[in-house]
């Protein structure tokens, strides 16, 4: 299935895009089967949009009981840390809302990465409704780094390596650190994705990885394309300046 591209004005645009499309998400998935899972992208993006998702605007467009979450990535952190994409989630809407502890599934960066990685895994084996395999989110959020990385699938190795792996630990040379991570068979498997990126910082990359060859080792967001799913790219007119083609 082609992707969908959604050029919108801003990043105060692309913030409300992204927060109506998870409820409308989550709407759909509740009214199909009683739930909502979801993978929350972490750095910068998504946090003006998990805020709106807390505002009055919002909160009430979501029925919260039913969600569970789920992280698409993790850095190799405590949950205290200001890196932690799960401290950023829990502080830009997961606490605002009131969300029960035991509805939030962190990535132990605390732990030995292999070890947090495999933990991870069987705990999405186990709260995932199956009997699909890989079991399958209604809907993974990611991101994209000016580098063309998604989730922490880096440039500079084949994003397949360990893929018949859920959630792997790679060591990311650009940052001398281990990363927790989906692999693309775990993202590739949702009902959903739904990529949001911004700014001019991400102009040449996206242009790259939408009209360019398809070099996933160089590009690795370019392997996401879920095999029984829909995948749509929300992103600014700055991030969409360089694209071949104005979508839209
Ligand atoms: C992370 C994210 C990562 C992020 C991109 C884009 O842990 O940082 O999972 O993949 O989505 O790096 O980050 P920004 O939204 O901050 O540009």
């Amino acid at each position: 299935m082609l992707p969908e591209i959604v050029v919108v004005e801003d990043e105060a645009e692309l913030a409300r895009t992204v927060a109506g499309r998870f409820a409308e998400h989550a709407r759909t998935s509740i009214e199909a089967r009683g739930r909502f899972f979801v993978a929350l992208a972490g750095g910068s993006t998504p946090k003006a949009a998990y805020a709106l998702l807390a505002s009055p605007a919002y909160r009430d467009s979501v029925a919260w009981e039913r969600v569970r979450f789920f992280f698409g990535d993790e850095r190799c952190v405590p949950p205290q840390s200001d890196e932690s994409n799960y401290k950023m989630a829990k502080t830009a809407f997961l606490e605002a809302l009131g969300i029960p502890e035991d509805h939030v599934f962190r990535m132990h960066g605390e732990d030995e990465p292999p070890t947090a990685a495999r933990a991870y895994a069987e705990l999405l084996l186990a709260e995932l409704p199956g009997p699909h395999a890989p079991p399958r989110f209604d809907l993974v959020m990611l991101g994209m780094g000016p580098d063309g990385h998604t989730a922490s699938l880096f440039p500079g190795t084949d994003p397949l390596t360990g893929d018949e792996l859920l959630v792997r630990a790679p060591f990311v040379e650009k940052f001398g650190t281990y990363r927790i991570t989906l692999t693309p068979r775990m993202i590739n498997a949702a009902r959903e994705v739904d990529i949001a990126t911004a700014g001019p910082t991400k102009a040449d990359a996206l242009s790259a990885v939408l009209g360019g060859s398809y070099e996933p080792r160089t590009y690795p967001i370019q392997i996401v394309n879920p095999q029984d799913g829909g995948l749509t790219w929300l992103v600014d007119r700055a991030a969409a300046a360089k694209l071949p083609v104005k979508p839209g």
